[in-house]
């Protein structure tokens, strides 16, 4: 049978990380093949991503332990499977350059996303800290095009724990929350479990490839103001809304710290 009409096998880099380990979880509950490239696990290893590395492992998901300087090991790793997703943290965005050279030498690779997942770094301009932020991002769409690797970027807007954490710190006893500028703007919260699967799905999907891809979902659409009151209505509480002008964070964003 030829190998389109089979299931696609997956590998994952960063797949130990916060956004990765969802990646590889749909990966496997979708039935496909799945492999993890992760860094040596040694003394400095994180508890939490080696219980991750033994759930992976008695899920039958391939753990190939390398670094991202060993090329060879790479490309070994990229001829048994056929889609490549990179969730590697942020510090490493720059180090995809070695994954996109890889995929170039072993030249089987029929889809690869990189590690984006935030906004369409292509249609907006952010406040300074994050235009470096997303240059870097751009550097690698850039150089899988110019590689000629067929690709899907996704925008997979706010992780939607990450954010709600970061906007009611719902463990926090205190009664007050910070919000930001009016509140009253929009963002879609799509849940980490979700983006795993869809991402999954879009991977494999030929009417994504050589495309972007958002994940904007109109229930996850929600402002801060919004969330705070269902925040209100399932505990009970009231908070008392701490005001940061809009103008007060532009200006916070073009210090230098
Ligand atoms: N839209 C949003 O709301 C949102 C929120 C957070 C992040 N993001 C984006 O999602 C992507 C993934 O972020 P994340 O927070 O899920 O990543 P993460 O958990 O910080 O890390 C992912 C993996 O990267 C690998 N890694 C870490 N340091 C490394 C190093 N020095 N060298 C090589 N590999 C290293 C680790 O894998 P091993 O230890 O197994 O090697 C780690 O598990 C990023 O592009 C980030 O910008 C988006």
């Amino acid at each position: 049978m030829a190998r389109e009409a089979e299931t696609s096998r997956i590998l994952i880099f960063g797949g130990t990380g916060y956004i990765g380990k969802h990646m590889v979880r749909a990966s496997v509950s979708l039935g496909h093949p799945t492999y993890v490239y992760a860094r040596p696990a040694g003394p400095q290893t994180r508890p939490s991503n080696l219980d991750l590395r033994r759930e992976f492992h008695s899920a039958g998901v391939h753990i190939i332990e390398g670094e991202l300087e060993e090329h060879e090991k790479i490309v070994a790793a990229l001829k048994q499977v056929d889609i490549v997703i990179s969730t590697l943290t942020y510090p490493q965005v720059p180090d995809q350059l070695k994954i996109i050279d890889a995929i170039v030498s072993a030249g089987n690779i029929k889809r690869f996303l990189p590690s984006d997942f935030g906004c369409d770094e292509d249609k907006i301009t952010p406040l300074p800290p994050f235009q470096e932020f997303l240059e870097k991002k751009r550097k690698i769409r850039r150089a899988t095009e110019a590689a000629g690797i067929p690709f899907t970027f996704v925008a997979a807007n706010c992780f939607a724990a990450y954010f709600v954490n970061f906007l009611l710190h719902p463990h926090d006893p205190r009664d007050d929350i910070v919000v930001y500028g009016d509140g009253k703007a929009k963002a879609v919260l799509n849940y980490e479990e979700d983006i795993g699967k869809y991402t999954i799905k879009v991977a494999n999907d030929p009417r994504a490839c050589n495309r972007v891809v958002t994940y904007h979902l109109k229930p996850n659409v929600i402002s801060q103001h919004e969330l705070i009151s269902l925040w209100e209505e399932k505990t009970g509480r009231t908070f008392k809304r701490v005001y940061v002008p809009e103008e007060d964070l532009v200006k916070l964003s073009q210090s230098k710290f």
